[in-house]
């Protein structure tokens, strides 16, 4: 069953609530990447041409409730009021009110005087400490300020929370066309995807792409595995790591995943390995199975590069989730890059990157528009392709 969508709501006049994802990059007021802002921008035009009274509600990074000595820290560092500002500079005409608030009089004003064709912006959801645990009073308050709810906040959708699960239990919803758009592309990968299909799983630890890996060996038609997570599973062949990342307690897992998996699990075969992480004076490629004690792998070598370009070729579904190594550092990027090219490069091939770090790679590379879609949810399209339910999306009405 399909969910409703913007398009199926009577939406002139009405207070729409959209739940976005504006969790964006900044650097104090500075917002370094807009892309989600930017992403979000068709479900809003759409509604603002529509007539509607659109109220805007994101958190933005986290706020530690638990220690309240750090609540005030991190509620300053994560003002959304950079992020109203940019967005009135992408809405030039229509008139975007912040309120800094997230309850009582100051935002019910605000809200009871919007015209039509307007947009409110909500302070930090995150500022409520009852948004995290999903406190239905919360929701239920929230819900009250409108008559609609759109979710088009993809890089929420797992989280159960407040702000994407309490409210739309109380209000007709739908989701925007964000969303129909990532659930377009992640799921036609996941539940048909043209073959070959070939997943590229990279990133620093096993623990968090266990779930993932299993799925994938089932749907794909080869998981190629590279980044810190490969020297677990060299551990479990019973090979050197030096000082790699290794997760002691996933070398089991990491085995079980090499039986089940056999041909269609494709793993480095040499890595780059430095004698320091911070300061390392001594940077060389050696065979897998080659790492000296005392080095530590930071990136895969040329020949893997080679060997995951040559399992690619021909692919006609692409996902990809996490770098290769440690490609902030440019003697250890040559991984990420090699393997970005080779998807990039891929001809009537529906590539998809599952954002997060091989999203920022992608388009720091300039290969961003190669892809046929870049995901704006890192742990949501991860938690979508372990097939697992979403909560923030089993909540919106069907059709
Ligand atoms: C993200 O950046 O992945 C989303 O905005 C979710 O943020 P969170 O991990 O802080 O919930």
């Amino acid at each position: 069953m399909a969910k409703r969508i913007v398009t199926d709501l009577d939406v002139a006049s009405k207070k729409v609530i959209v739940r976005v994802d504006f969790n964006v990059p900044h650097k104090g007021d500075v917002i370094t990447d807009d892309n989600r802002i930017q992403a979000a921008l068709p479900t809003i035009n759409y509604l603002l041409e529509k007539g509607a009274k659109v109220i805007l509600l994101s958190h933005l990074g986290k706020v530690n409730h638990k220690e309240p000595e750090k609540t005030e820290a991190d509620k300053a560092k994560n003002n959304m009021a950079p992020v109203a500002k940019r967005l009135q500079e992408l809405l030039p005409n229509n008139k975007v009110t912040f309120v800094n608030a997230t309850r009582g009089e100051e935002l019910e004003t605000a809200i009871n005087n919007m015209q039509d064709g307007e947009v409110v912006l909500m302070q930090n959801t995150r500022y409520e400490k009852g948004e995290s645990k999903n406190d239905p009073e919360l929701g239920a308050y929230w819900a009250s300020l409108g008559d609609l709810y759109v979710s088009d906040a993809f890089g929420s959708v797992h989280r159960a929370h407040a702000s994407t699960v309490g409210i739309p239990s109380h209000l007709p919803s739908a989701v925007g066309f964000l969303i129909e758009k990532e659930l377009k592309y992640l799921g036609q990968a996941l539940d048909d995807p043209a073959r070959p299909f070939v997943a590229v799983l990279g990133g620093a630890k096993v623990s968090d792409k266990i779930a993932v890996i299993e799925n994938l060996l089932k749907i794909a038609d080869k998981v190629i595995v590279g980044g810190g997570m490969a020297y677990t599973f060299y551990k479990a062949k019973g090979w050197n790591v030096g000082t790699s990342l290794l997760e002691e307690d996933k070398v089991e897992v990491a085995k079980e995943f090499m039986a089940k998996g056999g041909d269609k699990l494709v793993l480095p075969v040499d890595t780059v390995v430095a004698n320091d992480f911070d300061n390392p004076t001594d940077v060389k490629t050696v065979d897998c199975d080659k790492i000296p004690d005392g080095y530590m792998g930071l990136d895969i070598g040329p020949k893997t590069v080679e060997l995951f370009t040559k399992e690619l070729a021909g692919a006609k579904t692409v996902f990809w989730n996490g770098p290769m190594g440690v490609f902030e550092k440019e003697e250890f990027a040559k991984g990420t890059i090699g393997v970005c090219k080779a998807i990039a490069s891929l001809d009537d091939c529906m590539s998809v990157i599952g954002g997060g770090d091989s999203a920022s790679a992608a388009k720091n590379l300039g290969y961003a528009d190669k892809f046929t879609h870049i995901s704006t949810g890192g742990g949501a399209s991860l938690e979508y392709m372990e097939g697992k339910e979403l909560p923030g999306i089993a909540i919106i009405e069907e059709k």
